[in-house]
């Protein structure tokens, strides 16, 4: 079968910098084609290629047998290829419709009078198309959760008849129902014979969905293997050179007195009476459905949201947490789930991101840097191999799972008490995973409680000591890290008994 899309010898260099060297990459029609690598490995970078974001610095491309070069990704979009950025384009203060038609408004002839009232409907049906049906075309789309407006965008693209479709990490902020219907989206395109190009750092999806895999490494091509012909081990093996060995590292902190309490937590409309503890030294894995109030409940708590009744309690004493410097000031520290919103500011470099959080923490006044800050800086970036030129590099040029590493150093650094952690592996590869499930074991051997939201099961599972599943604002269940499975918490998290 032809190709749709060739890519051959592709180079591309960032300031004397190589991201990616000789790189190949071919998809068949109808094809779903994951493309994998490490954080940093060129992946997106290929992608920005392929659509005319990036010009290349070598190579060829073809779609359809014919040599082309895209000078922006709406000529690529005119030839049948749409992307779904790891980055979200929605325009938050625009409504969902307004995002949908986005530079192709559907006007009267050629009055410019917008029909809203179509768009309204055809909003609904490509929303529909997904499975969506609880996503109002008239609401802000900022006011939506990460995951509705992400399913926002994959309605965007599939309705544009696209022949070829790259999504790059698609289901990092869904819910697992969200990710079942994006897949039986990818099923009925693969039957249109639309060619899919999948990247996710979630395993498991790769080989439910995909028919082929290409792997790069370094910003080189390391191979191409159907999904029948491999499995995890190799596909990983592929990924970081080398065996990784066991997913999640044994547990070895000891679980010492409750160090943190909340009591009461409420919030009208959000989530209702919250009551739990961690103790010193314990991971306390929260789970739950999107949309649950998971997240709500941190922020609440760390002081991010606005109002809210209850008590927070830390060694034995009430906390009068306002603000987030309080909760800092008290030494509890919150990994946000959305990095670009909250977690970093993109424009400063990678010191200055971890500087920030310490210097609120310290003191409020001007940043120095020491030469033992310093230090902490790069001994934070080697821990996490962030694939970076240096501390002084911008985080926005960073690659997205780096940018997340980025967000964990910059809260390790001021030593926490209490941690909370949301989706603290999202868009992270699988080597970094398993130096944060270690950074965290460090940490709780140190003491420090630590509080884990995850919308990954195998995850909960596999890190925590002990288990909250979270059901429409209310806590639904406790299990102990013996009795818990999978299925014992999607009943409690979808209201079962
Ligand atoms: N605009 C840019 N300027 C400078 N360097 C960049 C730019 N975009 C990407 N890079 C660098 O190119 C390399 C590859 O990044 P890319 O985003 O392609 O990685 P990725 O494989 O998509 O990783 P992830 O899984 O984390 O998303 C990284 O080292 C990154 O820092
Ligand atoms: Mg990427």
């Amino acid at each position: 079968m032809a190709e749709f899309v060739k890519m051959t010898g592709i180079d591309k260099a960032f300031s004397g910098n190589q991201v990616l060297k000789d790189v190949s990459f071919d998809v068949l029609p109808g094809e779903v084609h994951a493309l994998m690598g490490e954080n940093g490995a060129g992946k997106s970078t290929l992608i920005k290629v392929l659509t005319g974001i990036h010009p290349r610095d070598g190579g060829t491309i073809e779609v359809r047998g014919k040599e082309v070069t895209f000078s922006n990704p709406k000529e690529a979009e005119r030839a049948g290829i749409v992307v779904i950025h790891q980055e979200l384009n929605i325009i938050p203060h625009l409504t969902v419709a307004e995002n949908m038609f986005l530079g192709k408004e559907m006007t009267i002839g050629k009055t410019g009078i917008l029909r809203k009232k179509d768009m309204y409907n055809q909003t609904l049906e490509n929303l529909k198309r997904l499975g969506v049906t609880n996503i109002d075309p008239n609401e802000t789309a900022g006011n939506l959760s990460v995951g509705r407006q992400q399913m926002v965008e994959i309605a965007r693209a599939v309705s544009t008849n696209a022949e070829m479709i790259i999504m790059d990490e698609p289901t990092a902020a869904l819910t697992d129902r969200e990710i079942d219907s994006l897949f039986d989206v990818v099923e009925s395109l693969r039957k249109q014979n639309v060619s899919i190009v999948y990247i996710s750092h979630r395993m498991e999806e790769i080989f439910k969905i995909c028919d082929r895999i290409t792997v790069l490494r370094d910003g080189e091509y390391v191979g191409t293997e159907r999904i029948a012909d491999t499995d995890f081990e190799a596909v990983v093996k592929m990924m970081v050179g080398r065996e990784l060995g066991e997913r999640f590292p044994a547990r070895t902190s000891e679980v010492g007195e409750t160090i943190f309490e909340v009591k009461g937590l409420s919030r009208d409309g959000w989530f209702d009476d919250i009551d739990f503890h961690v103790k010193q030294g314990e991971i306390l894995g929260v789970a739950g459905l999107m949309g649950a109030g998971r997240t709500e409940i941190m922020e609440a708590i760390f002081g991010a949201a606005k109002k809210k009744k209850g008590q927070v309690i830390l060694n034995g004493k009430p906390l009068n947490i306002k603000h987030p410097q309080d909760a800092i000031r008290a030494g509890i520290g919150f990994i946000t789930e959305d990095r670009k919103d909250e977690g970093l500011v993109l424009h400063l470099s990678i010191r200055e991101n971890i500087a920030l959080t310490n210097m609120k923490a310290i003191s409020g006044k001007g940043y120095i840097s020491s030469k033992k800050e310093v230090n902490l800086i790069d001994d934070l970036i080697e821990r996490l191999h962030v694939r970076t030129t240096g501390r002084e590099q911008e985080v926005k040029s960073l690659s997205g799972g780096n940018q997340q590493k980025v967000v964990i150093a910059k809260w390790l650094g001021i030593e926490p008490r209490v941690l909370i952690l949301d989706e603290p592996t999202r868009g992270v590869d699988v080597g970094a995973k398993k130096e944060i499930y270690n950074i965290m074991n460090e940490l709780t051997e140190q003491g420090v409680a630590i509080i884990m939201v995850s919308s990954e099961l195998p995850e909960i599972l596999g890190v925590s000591d002990r288990i909250m599943v979270i059901h429409e604002g209310k806590v639904a269940r406790f299990l102990d890290r013996e009795e818990a499975d999978q299925e014992k918490i999607m009943q409690a998290a979808t209201g079962g008994e």
